[in-house]
């Protein structure tokens, strides 16, 4: 396999239902490289039936994270595809110091670095009602809120006019113990990368608008690019 040099990897980290899916796919188009999503791509294995489809389902459905090794594979096989040659922004990964030290590992193998990790910061009460009121597109995982950010017509997607599901991970007693994976696991690693000097904090609990301005200006981006 050939080796491909990613000089651009930005990551956005946050809880679960900060918003980064919902900024992400945004922010790849103004970045001209992929959004690398763990979970979307989890849920795609899932959706196709594959080995790994099989393995993740029962952690996701508990709100637990997939072990290490498979993640940590599933993401460096995406990163070797041809359009992840510039780099990528990447959403939900790394969520361990595990898969912390195997991104730092094949970035330095390859040449490239973390330009930034972004975190987006909400508070938890507002984190189960954004959850609660999701809508996901079954085909290209676009996410909507009822209230929020609701789609032009109930249950169709306006990018691709898929159907529209509610994510089974989202019910109440999943959120919860997927926060307190968060808290656990995900935590140290946004440490981490604060002590390196790379993280910016961005204000999640702002309308999307806002937030996506934020995010602009973190990264150095111009305004008034439009999606
Ligand atoms: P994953 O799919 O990554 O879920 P998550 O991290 O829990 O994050 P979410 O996708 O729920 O939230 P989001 O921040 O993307 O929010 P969104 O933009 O949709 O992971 C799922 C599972 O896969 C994990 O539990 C684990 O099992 C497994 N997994 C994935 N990655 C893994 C890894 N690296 N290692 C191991 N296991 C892994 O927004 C949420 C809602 O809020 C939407 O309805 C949206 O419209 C609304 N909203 C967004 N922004 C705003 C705003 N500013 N104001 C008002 N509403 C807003
Ligand atoms: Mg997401
Ligand atoms: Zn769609």
């Amino acid at each position: 396999m050939a080796l491909q040099r990613h000089d651009e990897v930005v990551l956005l980290l946050g809880a679960p239902g900060a918003g980064k899916g919902t900024q992400a796919r945004y922010l790849a188009t103004v970045l001209g490289v992929p959004h690398v999503a763990s979970g979307d791509l989890l849920r795609e294995n899932r959706q196709r039936g594959t080995d790994l489809g099989r393995a993740a389902e029962a952690y996701m459905d508990r709100g637990e994270l997939v072990p290490d090794d498979l993640v940590v594979d599933m993401i460096a096989r995406r990163l070797d595809a041809p359009d992840a040659v510039r780099g990528a922004l990447l959403d939900g990964f790394p969520r361990t110091l595990g898969q912390f030290s195997a991104l730092e590992d094949r970035l330095v193998e390859r040449g490239g670095r973390v330009r930034n990790a972004i975190y987006v910061e909400v508070p938890t009460k507002v984190l189960v009602e954004r959850l609660a009121g999701r809508w996901m597109c079954r085909t290209c995982h676009t996410t909507y809120h009822e209230e929020f950010n609701p789609p032009s017509s109930e249950g169709v997607c306006d990018v691709c006019s898929g159907e529209l599901f509610q994510r089974p991970d989202d019910r109440r007693d999943v959120v919860a113990n997927r926060v307190n994976v968060y808290l656990r696991d995900t935590l140290p690693v946004v440490k981490r990368f604060e002590q390196r000097g790379l993280l910016r904090r961005i204000d999640g609990n702002r309308p999307i608008q806002v937030v996506r301005a934020a995010l602009h200006q973190a990264l150095g981006l111009s305004e008034g690019v439009r999606a």
